[in-house]
Parts: structure tokens; sequence; C-alpha cells
């Protein structure tokens, strides 16, 4: 038996229509936003959803302001009518879909941009990425208007940077972030996976092992910068081209931690990239 379809709206006001009918009969609203090419992770995040409230909203819009230049804007996967079936299993009540011209009104001149927690990492790697974030999400989370938004930790710091935006906003929601989905070999699901050749794929499949040694290490009590330079040199001996950092972080602001070994809680996150797919995960301390 094939699932309900949700319903697909294009524009905000659709969109605010729908979740005000909702609202006035008592019902409870998680958004999921996503950018589509869905996976087992993307739907693990409106399973989430869905535990938590009546209805939920799933987005997907490739958002320009998030790519540089010289990034995969153009190449990045869509696939709508793909995405709809997924979401009807997954039983999301609706899709809002809407075109970059609903989203960036021609003379659009705002940015929301969240400093400390995007400043390291990927914030020096892609340097205006999270501010294309921030300002997407400041404006889904305005325009549904939802109780709950669910994120996936596989993007931590984007995570952390949606949170430090919601408190310092007041923004009236309430952030989950759902755990990492992975393959059999522990690959983190993300869209981009669809890039890896074969041969890529097998590398790709080590990222994880590299970061869970890590955290081995970390707990048995050895220094913060032997670990972060060991995991650094096996990124690279496993066959990675690149690596943009592999670093033990706090897991609240992502301000440095150690030198020597750690005396609470961290998260240890990397990036690294094979061929021209540049690959993210990230663990618990
Ligand atoms: O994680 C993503 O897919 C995107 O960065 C998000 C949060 C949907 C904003 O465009």
């Amino acid at each position: 038996m094939s699932s309900k379809p949700p319903v697909i709206v294009r524009t905000v006001s659709a969109l605010r229509a729908q979740v005000a009918a909702w609202r006035s009969v008592g019902e409870r609203v998680a958004l999921i936003p996503t950018m589509g090419a869905l996976h087992a992770g993307h739907l693990s995040l409106v399973d989430l959803g869905r535990e938590r409230a009546e209805r939920a909203v799933a987005s997907i819009f490739v958002n320009p302001t998030q790519f540089a230049p010289h990034e995969d804007f153009e190449a990045y996967p869509r696939e709508e009518a793909k995405d709809v079936q997924r979401l009807a299993d997954a039983k999301c009540d609706l899709l809002f879909a809407p075109s970059v011209e609903e989203m960036y009104a021609p003379g659009f001149s705002t940015t929301v941009s969240v400093a400390g927690v995007s400043a390291p990492l990927d914030g020096q790697a892609r340097p205006h990425h999270f501010a294309g974030v921030a300002t997407i999400v400041a404006k889904l989370l305005i325009q549904c208007g939802p109780d709950i938004a669910v994120f996936g930790q596989k993007d931590y710091q984007q995570l952390q940077v949606i949170r430090r935006l919601v408190r310092d906003l007041d923004l009236p929601v309430e952030i989950i972030g759902g755990p990492t989905v992975r393959a059999e070999d522990g690959l983190a699901l993300s869209s981009r996976n669809a890039y890896l050749s074969a041969a890529e794929r097998v590398v790709a499949g080590k990222l994880n092992l590299i970061l869970a040694t890590a955290v081995e290490q970390l707990r048995d009590g050895r220094a913060v910068e032997a670990v972060e330079a060991e995991g650094l040199a096996a990124l690279t001996a496993a066959g990675f081209d690149s690596v943009d950092y592999l670093e033990v972080r706090d897991p609240d602001d992502l301000s440095r931690l150690g030198p020597g070994p750690l005396a609470g809680p961290g998260r240890i996150l990397a990036a690294a990239r094979i061929g021209r797919t540049r690959l993210i995960d990230n663990m618990a301390v």
C-alpha cells in the first residue's frame, strides 16, 4: 500500500496558513529543515519530529548563500519526486519546497551571523558558510513558527550555531539534535556520499574508525594534542587527499580543549577530502 504523500507548498503564505490551521486545533508542529536528497539520516529526524509533535513539516531548499562560488551548489543532488515518496513513507505531513526567489526577494540585504561558535573548524574552511546557514534557518523558523525543529548531529557545528542563534534571538522553538545515522562500515550518511567513486567510498569508511580510535585514546587519558596529531596522520595514511581539521573541542561553544588530557566532556570533529568530496564527522568524548 502506498503511503499518503505530504502536502507540497511553495510559498511562505501557504506554509503559514497550514501551520495556523493545525495550531488552531491544538496540534504541535515539528520542522525538519533539509536540502533534499533525503536518506535514512534525514528520515530519522522526521521520526524524531513525529514523536514530539502531531505534525511534521520538512523543508527542502538548496540554499545558495551557504555555498561559496567554487563549491557544489550546482552539482548538489536535487531529486524532489523521490524525496516526496521518502517523506510519504516517513509519514511527513507537509513539504515546504520554495524557489530561490521566494526565499530571497529582489534586494534581499539581511544576514544573520553568529560570532564565536561559527568561527573555527568549518568556519575557517568555509568562511561564509555559517552566515548563510544562520540566515536561512532564522528565516525558516520565522516562516514556519514550529514548536520544535530537528537537525542532525552529523553537522555538529551547524547544530551549535543554530542553538546559539535561537537563544540569542529568543526564537520560541525547541531545537533537537538527532543522532548521526551510519552505513554498515560506520560512514555517516550524507547526501554528498553520492559523489564518491567505489574506491573513494572505501577510504571514506575509515573516517569514523579514526575518530572512534581517537575517542578511545582520549578516554584512556592521552593528551589532546597527541591524539589530534595521530588522528591527522591516520587520515593521510588512510588515503584522504587533504584534511581540513581533526580537533577536540568543547561540546557547547566549540572552544579549544587541552593541552593535556581531557578534564571533562569534549567533542572530536573532523573534515577531510577525497577527490571532489568533502566529508565531515564528529563524535562525543
Ligand atoms: O543541514 C542542512 O541540510 C542545511 O545546512 C540546512 C540546515 C537545511 C540549512 O540550509
